[in-house]
Formats: C-alpha cells, structure tokens, sequence
C-alpha cells in the first residue's frame, strides 16, 4: 500500500470489551458504513440500530441527546447548533401555512423576530401578548384556533416567572401545543409540568463555559420524532467535537447552577440595599412580585438578575465600563460574570407600549453570575456603583 492510502486508511486499533474507556470517545465521523449491503438496506429501512450520516445523528450528538431528555425528564431530544437554531427550526417544523401562533412581549429577541416576520412570510399569523396577561391568553385561545403557544420563564431580561401550570391548562383546553424556552430555568427544572416542547440554549448553563455553541428541542417520542426530519433536512446539525464539550460541561452542571444561583441570590439582596438602585428583579428575592409562584415552580432561581438605575441609562454605561470583573458582553450561564448595560438591552422591535409592558427600564441593567468568589464580585459591584456617580 503506497503511504498516501496508508494515510486515508490509518491502522484500526480496537478496544477490547472489557477494557472500556472512562470517558467516552467523540466519533467524529460524518459518515458510517455497514459492513454489506444487505445490512445497509436493513438500516435504511429501519430495521435495524446503527449510523449513517451525521446530520441525521452520530454516537456523540445522540449521546447528549439521551442526557439532556433524561434531565429534562422526557423521552427524546434533537441536539443542534444552536439555541437559535432549536428555537427556528422548532417553529419552522411545527407551523404551516395559515396557522396562528402565541407568542411575548418578555420572549428573547430573535424568537419574537422569527415569528412575527419570518414565519409571517409563510402566512403563519400570530398574537403578541404580555406573558402577565393570562386572561388575554385566555381570550385569544378561546376565539383563535391556535397551532403553539411559545414562552419562556424567568423572561429576559426582566425574571418575570410564566405561570406554567395556568399557561398549559389553558393551552391543552384549546388543542395548542407549549413551547417553553426553558434556557434560563436549566434542563434540569419545570419537567414536572405538563409542557410539550422544551427548547434549550446549550450555550449557556449546559455547556457552561463560554466556549461552544448547541441547542436543544426535548420532549416525548412521537413529537420529537415527527420532527427529527425536519431538522435533518434544515442541517443545522451539532458537530460531535461540541456534542462532546456540551457533554463534558453537564458533569458539573448542578454544582455550576446551584453555586450560581446562590451567588446571584446574594449579590441581588446586596443590590437591594443601594440607594443608587430603583428595583431589583431576581425571583430569589422576596420582593419580586412573583416570588411565591418562582418558589413553587423552581429549586434554583438561575444566575440571571436585572436592576433599575435611578439615574438611567448613561450612568448604566458608566457603571458597566467601571466593572472589573464582569465582562461586557451577551450570553449568560457560563463560569464568568457579565454585564449588560441598558446600551445593550435591545427591543427595538417594540412600540411603546409594549416596552412599558416588558418591564424593561431606561437604566436596566442585567447580570449574569460566574464562578468567581462572590465578596470579591460584591465588592466589584460596590466600586462600580461609586464610579457611576
Ligand atoms: C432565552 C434564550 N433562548 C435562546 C437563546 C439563543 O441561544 P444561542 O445563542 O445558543 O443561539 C438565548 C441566547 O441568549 C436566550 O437567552
């Protein structure tokens, strides 16, 4: 064999049953072949188990797959590359022409974009509420045969807590499917209630350290697997390498979440305290208007707080430039703090109206809470506020 084949066919070492590896290994491979044609058609008739192509599945992005539907507590996921992608392509399977679709003032930006002027294009009509309007819900599932309802809770950047149990009675009364953005919440919380779709930015708290990109569409088997199709054919497909990232950042998931949660739950108590500060929004507090209900549905309130400057938005500014340790940048749910001024807040797809509905403030800012000790971020928060006059 001359080395150039050599090279396009290295040597195969195999592990030996019984000598399994701890970790387990990333196939990062596009492509699988049966050993016959035979068993290749067998495959590709559903007759039996194995791999084909990569953006139909792969051992490692399936791996994922069964972790995050197991903490989720359902029975199947799509893993994709990212929590856009989850989001869109969730939107995009599930719509048709003509459908109508709910959706909320408090969702993330680019959810909101898609519906109202993507799927707008293909005829899908749709509703904006507040997600506090549950009797406008009500009113709008009881006169409009309605295809989805998609939310999210706690809502960015504001932490207003949907009433899940409310929302999908509701829902389920009037034959619409539940989509919840569960991304802020984790994977591991809100599968106790009776929700259809979760979608997950694995960016953020499942991977966890700022460093790859995923998303995730979880629910039961026949859903998920109607829309597994879909998906292979929109090819936003995880790439085993991040798969595997996303993978190695759950291990240490509920040690991240809970330590988070419990550094942001202190630092928005402290925040409470500064007279440079209007309101804090943190379901944690005691003060935040939905704190019973956050206390009913969560276990963990997240590592995401937002505050009201009384002085507004160019102190804001000011504020987050002063900031040492908290980077100035979007995402959240990673090991490293953030800051969002209110610069970087955007909604400017809102009218008036509707941002005085979302909550969202001339001086809001928003955190994210890391891993770092959290005096050492009090006492950053503290020279801060002092630098912002
Ligand atoms: C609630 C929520 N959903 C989805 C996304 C999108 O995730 P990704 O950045 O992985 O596309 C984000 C990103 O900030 C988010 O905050």
């Amino acid at each position: 064999m001359e080395k150039s084949t050599r090279l396009n066919h290295p040597p195969e070492v195999t592990v030996p049953a019984d000598n399994r590896p701890v970790v387990a290994p990333i196939h990062q491979s596009v492509k699988f072949e049966f050993d016959t044609v035979a068993e290749t058609v067998r495959f590709q008739r559903g007759e039996r188990p194995g791999f084909h192509y990569l953006r139909s599945s792969n051992p490692t992005t399936r791996q994922l797959e069964l972790t995050l539907a197991g903490l989720q507590g359902r029975a199947d996921c799509i893993v994709c590359a990212s929590g856009v992608a989850a989001i869109n392509g969730a939107l995009f399977a599930l719509t048709r022409q003509g459908d109508h679709v709910l959706c909320f003032i408090e969702s993330y930006g680019p959810t909101r974009h898609f519906v109202r002027s993507n799927l707008a294009r293909f005829g899908v009509r749709h509703t904006l509420l507040s997600i506090e309007d549950l009797g406008g819900v009500e009113q709008v599932l009881a006169s409009t045969p309605t295809r989805l309802v998609i939310f999210e809770s706690p809502t960015n950047p504001v932490s207003k807590i949907a009433d899940l149990a409310a929302l999908c009675a509701v829902a389920r009364r009037h034959g619409a499917l539940t989509l919840l953005d569960n991304t802020f919440a984790g994977p591991h919380q809100h599968g106790q209630y009776d929700i259809d779709l979760y979608l997950h930015s694995l960016t953020k708290f499942a991977a966890g350290h700022g460093d790859v990109m995923g998303g995730a569409v979880i629910g039961n088997a026949e859903l998920i697997g109607r829309m597994r199709a879909e998906f292979t054919l929109l090819g936003a497909v995880l790439d085993p390498h991040a798969a595997f990232l996303v993978q190695r950042g759950l291990k240490t998931y509920f040690v991240r979440f809970r330590e988070q949660s419990a550094s942001a739950q202190r630092i928005a108590e402290y925040l409470l305290t500064h007279p440079a500060i209007a309101r804090v929004q943190y379901p944690g507090l005691a003060s935040h208007p939905q704190h019973e209900l956050a206390r009913r549905q969560m276990s963990e309130f997240g590592s995401v707080l937002s505050f009201e400057l009384r002085c507004g938005a160019e102190a804001g500014g000011r504020f987050a430039e002063a900031l040492q340790l908290f980077a100035m940048a979007a995402s959240l749910g990673a090991t490293d703090s953030l800051v969002l001024p209110p610069q970087m807040i955007g909604a400017r797809d809102l009218n008036a109206e509707q941002l005085r509905l979302s909550g969202i403030g001339p001086g809001t800012v928003r955190l994210s809470i890391g891993l770092e000790d959290s005096a050492d971020l009090l006492a950053d928060l503290a020279q801060a506020l002092a630098a912002a006059g």
